[in-house]
C-alpha cells in the first residue's frame, strides 16, 4: 500500500542513506534496459529491499535498485527495475516508489518499457514515444480512499504524457539522429502475452504497441503532479502480427540490441531537460 505513513518511512529510509540533493528527472527502467543504470555516476545506490515498504522485483533482467547520482553531467533518480501487477503485486503497491519520489522532491518522471508492436509499419527495434495509453490492466492504484495531501479525488488524464517533455523527446531524438514515432500504449495485465484476436482488437482500438506495465505508475504519478513523459522501444511484434510466436527471450535481446541507441536518447533528454533547469 502506499499511505501517507507509508510513503514517508520510504522516504526517510533513503534519505538515511542520501542526505545530498534528490535529482528533479527520474526515469524507471524496463526490461534489458539496464545499460543506461551503468552510465550513472551514482552517489548513492540503494537495492530495493533496503527501502522501507518497496516490494522486491520478482523478474529476471529487472535489477531491483535505485540509483541516485549523475549521467553525463545531468542529475538522475534511477529505478532500475520496477513492480508488475503480473507478480502479484495489488496496483496501490505500485504507487508506492512513485510517490516515494514526488515526497523526495522529483518533479518529472521518465517511463520506458519494452512492447509489443501492433503496426507492422514499426518493426521491432522502433521507438515510440507514447502521446497517450488505454487502461486495459483492470486495475488504477488510486482506487479506494483518496489521501487529498497526495491529489484529488479525480483527477484529468487529458495531458497524461506532458506534451512540452514529448516534443523535447522528439527534438532530443532529432538531435541525435535517432528515429522515433509517437503512438499510443495500450497495457494489459499479463503475464500471458496476448491473443492474435486480442492484438487485432487492440489495433482497432487505437493502440500502437501493448505491454505489461508504465500505466499504473504513470497513474500515479499524474495523481500526485508528477510530469511524465514515456518511451517504448518496440521489442518484437504482437502475437498475430507477424507469423513468429512472441517469446520473453526475444523481448529481452531486442532490447538489449537497442540499449546504446536508447541511453543516447534519453541522455540528449537529460541535458535538455536540466540545462533548462538551471535558466
Ligand atoms: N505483449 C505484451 N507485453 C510485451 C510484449 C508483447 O508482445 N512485448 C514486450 N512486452
Amino acid at each position: 500500500m502506499a499511505e501517507f505513513a507509508t510513503v514517508e518511512k520510504s522516504v526517510a529510509a533513503i534519505r538515511q542513506r542520501h542526505d545530498g540533493q534528490i535529482p528533479k528527472t527520474a526515469i524507471v527502467l524496463g526490461s534489458g534496459l539496464g545499460s543506461f543504470a551503468e552510465q550513472i555516476n551514482a552517489a548513492t545506490t540503494i537495492p530495493y529491499e533496503e527501502i522501507s515498504g518497496f516490494p522486491a522485483s520478482t523478474v529476471a533482467g529487472h535489477a531491483g535498485r535505485l540509483l541516485i547520482g549523475e549521467i553525463e553531467g545531468s542529475p538522475i533518480y534511477c529505478m532500475q527495475g520496477r513492480m508488475h501487477l503480473y507478480e502479484g503485486y495489488s496496483a496501490q503497491q505500485l504507487a508506492l516508489p512513485i510517490r516515494t519520489m514526488k515526497m523526495l522532491g522529483v518533479e518529472r518522471l521518465i517511463l520506458t518499457n519494452a512492447a509489443g508492436g501492433l503496426r507492422a509499419e514499426h518493426p521491432a527495434g522502433s521507438l515510440m514515444v507514447i502521446t497517450d495509453h488505454i487502461n486495459f490492466s483492470g486495475h488504477n492504484p488510486m482506487t479506494g480512499p483518496n489521501d487529498e495531501r497526495f491529489g484529488d479525488r479525480f483527477f484529468d488524464m487529458s495531458n497524461a504524457y506532458d506534451e512540452s517533455l514529448r516534443a523535447d523527446m522528439l527534438s532530443a531524438a532529432e538531435q541525435e539522429g535517432i528515429d522515433v514515432f509517437s503512438g499510443v500504449y495500450l497495457q494489459v495485465l499479463g503475464p500471458s502475452f496476448e491473443t492474435p484476436a486480442e492484438v487485432r482488437m487492440f489495433a482497432r482500438l487505437g493502440a500502437d504497441a501493448v505491454g505489461m506495465s508504465t500505466v499504473p505508475e504513470c497513474l500515479t504519478a499524474v495523481h500526485c503532479g508528477l510530469k511524465v513523459v514515456g518511451l517504448s522501444l518496440i521489442s518484437n511484434m504482437a502475437a498475430g502480427v507477424s507469423a513468429a510466436p512472441v517469446s520473453y527471450e526475444e523481448v529481452f535481446d531486442e532490447a538489449k540490441k537497442a540499449e546504446t541507441r536508447i541511453t543516447r536518447l534519453l541522455i540528449a533528454f537529460l541535458k535538455m531537460v536540466s540545462n533548462a533547469d538551471h535558466t
